[in-house]
């Protein structure tokens, strides 16, 4: 009789064009990560991350935020089109809507967010922009567990570059962007104990 090892479920969760998501899918081909993405989601419907996910071969579907009257009804509607999956770990991979506490307490300890700076410094939005201006040396991106304050959840993994003299936004944000495509998988990797 073979035995099938039961491999950790995904659902993983984009807004827009999805690099962290194909990354993640990449480790997964590539036999660096052992789990297995039941499905991509957006609240976008045009995200150009669905069609790359499609490609992939990977179900896809989408809560259109723009459908309902409130946060909170949205919210709502988004898990419960997770809670079909019943993933392991819900990844946030560019997924760009806060999220209300009953939502995040439903998903506790499985949901978890990549930001692009080394958390706890510059929160929220253009953090590339931001630590440039605050003359920073070192800059980065942070995999952390969502809790119900803006991107302040306990730090699963950061990864860091130096910013250049001659870095502007777009240069830095790149050199960041492709330490995430390492960062995401290995710090998958980690919380589902390979
Ligand atoms: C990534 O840089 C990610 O860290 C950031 O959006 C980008 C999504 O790119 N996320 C946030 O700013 C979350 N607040 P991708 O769609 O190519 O993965």
């Amino acid at each position: 009789m073979v035995h099938q090892s039961v491999k950790p479920k995904l659902v993983i969760l984009i807004s827009g064009r999805g690099s962290n998501m194909l990354s993640i899918i990449k480790a997964i081909d590539d036999g660096e990560l052992n789990a297995s993405i039941v499905a991509v989601i957006s609240n976008r419907p045009h995200a150009p991350g669905i069609s790359l996910a499609q490609q992939a071969g990977i179900t896809t579907s989408f809560v259109d935020h723009e459908q309902f009257t409130s946060r909170e009804k949205f919210d709502q509607a988004l898990a419960k089109e997770i809670d079909l999956y019943q993933p392991d770990l819900v990844v946030l991979a560019g997924f760009m809507r806060i999220l209300t506490t009953e939502f995040v307490e439903h998903f506790a300890n499985r949901l978890i967010n990549i930001h692009p700076s080394l958390l706890p410094k510059f929160k929220g939005l253009n953090t590339h922009q931001r630590a440039i201006e605050a003359g920073e040396k070192e800059h980065g991106a942070s995999v952390h567990f969502v809790t119900p304050e803006l991107d302040d959840g306990p730090i699963v993994l950061q990864a860091r570059v130096n910013i250049l003299e001659t870095d502007d936004a777009t240069t830095l944000a790149a050199r960041v962007l492709e330490k995430e495509h390492k960062l995401y998988p290995d710090a998958i990797k980690l919380l589902i104990n390979q």
